[in-house]
């Protein structure tokens, strides 16, 4: 409708319809009709809040939907739709990757491809809004939603963040086959204290505004319709309430202009948090700070109208909420459709075609991490497929509700449609016999028995004896990783190692596929296998696209998008850390380093590692001119060869360093990438274009600037490489 017609409908309503645009509720209780007892009476909900209220999380089905909808609008006094919403991360019911697994593609534009097509999926299903992407800077292994960050790096993160918002919004949402963005978590939550679930996040100034505020900023720019508040405390006020950051920042200095909704139930946690008092003070806290839309909870619903009543908020604030409800309402054209195209065949049509592109994507996500001896590709010995993934299909990460599982390709399906002929067996496990890790709303309990373990480990090395070649097929179990995924000592589980070990000392020919939503601790389980190919959780299509890879019809083309920590003590890791006064302890030898003496600082595997199925070279670094000024460009070269003996592709990164700045530049910062497909023996010039923009930094003061001095560049196929030379910025 116009603006015109819409300012008429909100001038309409009451305070109390008003205030129930600004609530979300779960799809159970918006079905339930009792609102006497149970959870919804626990919640301290009512039948007229369902009524009234703006959003639906977690409904799913279009038929569902449209019945849910149409029953809806009938009884609301104005006949305003639902806004459903749900979180829609890697894929719908076909899955895709996880999204740490895409960012390892470093190619953005795969995520936009993949988030447009879970759109046109999800939206066929009747949805209206995913709550992504997940913008948050992670470097810390320990924390289980890494899986849904892009990693550790500002640019890659800002670079998919961006992809994912213009892939899910389409040119125009109000086309259908969209679905509207949800950036997140303002702000900080990918860097809770030692990794621990929701811990609280101290972040100094310089590193929140250059590093911190990227995925999210660039969410903004593309246009990302809503953002999320983050469970977590900043500067010791939690996010949901904090007016500097969501008014000031947000709002203010970022200029986000769309819905601000708060993460499940994350209003009245400030109570627990200790920063309010009660409900009423946390609605308070959280509409001042320019939170629109509570997610599931009922500060707002119960507590807004007293506080206008008794002048402690102004009515101004609820107005703007509501309003921005109903903008999105309109921009998503659902006072046209409130279906927006939902239909049940549309759905499973789409879902049926994302397949194709859900193998493609997961084969351009696979790091391969050790190749010695070359037994990767496999040729045509006889191969033992051995472990708890060899033939499972619960090969999606953990925010995968939807995905059939009965329609994955397990590894063995995609081997067999190979026609390759091999062995398989479980082995192991994948837990501890009994271990129980809870979920969503099912909780993976270990079936296997110590007997039944010992049973499998027999069978296990009779294969591996009678193979040439094993490849075994390891992991974390899905729900480890993902929301409250938090671990410790992110190891690959007990049986599994023992199974390893077993198997190695029966045919030491040990091809390693392993499966997890974060780097995993890799220094006891490297020694042990001649090869490692790491596939994260690749989605519907994973089996497949790990058969194409391990029999060579793909090549392994991911690269790191995190560092892979050789110790839980360098937790969290970055390569962009900065330089100390003191040398690095690269090797623990002497004293007064910085670093460890028990291991050394460098990273197991660094950020942007990645083998091939070939070998490459670089020529050195050279740049067209010694300086350049505000307003030009300096061009860096450097030669890249395909040393192997097949066609290959490789990343070729580009980092630079601000030698000395106003405040201390990280050693060195990715800026740019370029993928190169070169034939075997062939060489190449690849040519960086170095702009004043890859030079800037956030200032302590908000403002971007770059600094005339001295920046070395280095090019290289990942973060540690040493090919460089200098330049100067005038
Ligand atoms: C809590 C999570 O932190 C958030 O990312 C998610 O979107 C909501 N739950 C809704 O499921």
């Amino acid at each position: 409708m116009t603006e015109q017609a819409l300012r008429a409908l909100f001038d309409a309503l009451s305070q109390e319809e008003k205030i129930g645009q600004l609530l979300q509720l779960e799809a159970g209780f918006f079905a339930q009709s009792d609102f006497q007892t149970g959870p919804a009476a626990a919640l301290g909900l009512q039948a007229q809040d369902a009524a009234l209220c703006g959003s639906v999380l977690n409904l799913r089905g279009a038929e569902e939907a449209k019945a849910v909808q149409a029953r809806f609008i009938r009884q609301h006094p104005h006949h305003i739709p639902l806004l459903l919403m749900l979180d829609v991360i890697n894929g719908y019911e076909t899955a895709f990757p996880i999204p740490l697994a895409q960012a390892c593609s470093f190619r953005p534009e795969l995520t936009q491809a993949l988030c447009a097509a879970a759109a046109r999926e999800a939206s066929a299903d009747g949805l209206h809004v995913t709550f992504s992407p997940m913008a948050d800077l992670a470097a810390d292994c320990r924390w289980g939603r890494v899986m849904e960050s892009s990693g550790e790096d500002p640019l890659l993160c800002a670079a998919f963040s961006a992809a994912a918002v213009r892939g899910y919004q389409g040119d125009d949402l109000a086309h259908g086959g969209t679905l509207a963005a949800c950036g997140k978590h303002f702000a900080g939550y990918g860097a809770p204290l030692a990794g621990s679930e929701y811990a609280q996040v101290e972040l100094s100034p310089a590193a929140f505004q250059s590093d911190y505020l990227s995925g999210y900023r660039a969410c903004i720019g593309a246009g990302s319709r809503l953002m999320m508040t983050a469970f977590n405390t900043v500067d010791g006020i939690p996010a949901s309430g904090s007016k500097p950051l969501l008014r000031d920042l947000l709002r203010g200095q970022l200029g986000f202009e769309g819905l601000l909704i708060s993460d499940y139930s994350a209003i009245a946690e400030m109570i627990r948090h200790g920063y309010a008092e009660d409900r009423r003070s946390a609605a308070r806290l959280a509409l001042e700070a320019g939170v629109d839309m509570e997610m599931v909870g009922v500060c707002y619903v119960r507590e807004l109208d007293a506080l206008v009543r008794s002048g402690e908020i102004p009515q101004r604030l609820i107005d703007e909420a509501a309003w921005r409800v109903l903008k999105l309402k309109n921009d998503l054209g659902l006072f046209e459709d409130p279906y927006r195209g939902a239909d049940a065949e549309k759905f499973r049509a789409c879902a049926l075609e994302n397949r194709t592109l859900a193998a493609q994507a997961a084969a351009e996500t696979f790091v391969l991490l050790k190749n010695d001896g070359g037994l990767l590709p496999l040729g045509a010995q006889k191969a033992a497929f051995i472990g708890p993934y060899a033939e499972s299909r619960a090969l999606h990460g953990a925010w995968s509700f939807f995905c059939r599982e009965a329609d994955t390709v397990s590894i063995r399906q995609g081997v067999e449609a190979l026609g390759k002929a091999a062995a398989f067996c479980k082995g192991a496990p994948l837990l501890a016999p009994g271990a129980i890790i809870p979920g969503f709303s099912a909780d993976y309990v270990e079936s296997e028995t110590e007997e039944t373990q010992a049973t499998l480990l027999r069978e296990a090395v009779r294969a591996a004896s009678a193979a040439e070649t094993v490849v075994l097929c390891l992991g974390e179990q899905r729900l480890q990783s993902g929301e409250g995924g938090s671990r410790a000592e992110p190891v690959l589980p007990a049986p599994q190692m023992q199974l390893l070990r077993a198997v190695r000392d029966v045919n030491p020919n040990i091809v390693l596929i392993l499966f997890a939503g974060r780097p995993l601790l890799l220094r006891d389980v490297l020694p042990l296998c001649k090869s490692l190919l790491y596939v994260w959780f690749p989605g519907s299509m994973g089996g497949a696209a790990i058969a194409e890879v391990l029999y060579g019809e793909k090549e392994p083309v991911g690269r790191l998008s995190m560092s892979f920590p050789a110790s839980v003590g360098q937790c969290p890791i970055s390569y962009r850390a900065l330089n100390t006064g003191r040398p690095e302890a690269l090797v623990p030898t002497g004293r007064f380093h910085n670093g460890y003496q028990d291991c050394p600082s460098a990273p197991l595997f660094p950020f942007g590692f990645g083998l091939s199925y070939s070998a490459w070279q670089c020529g050195p670094l050279t740049a067209d001119r010694a300086a350049f000024a505000s307003g030009e460009h300096l061009v860096l070269t450097c030669t890249v060869r395909n040393i192997g003996r097949r066609k290959s592709s490789t990343v070729l990164q580009l980092y630079l360093q601000d030698v000395c700045a106003s405040v201390c530049r990280p050693r060195r910062e990715l800026k740019d990438w370029h993928h190169v497909t070169l034939a075997p023996g062939a060489e190449t010039a690849v040519s960086f274009e170095v702009t004043e923009r890859m030079l800037q930094f956030y200032g302590p003061d908000g403002a971007l600037r770059a600094e005339a001095g001295e920046f070395r560049a280095y090019a290289g196929f990942d973060s540690g490489t040493q090919n460089a030379c200098a330049f100067y910025f005038q």
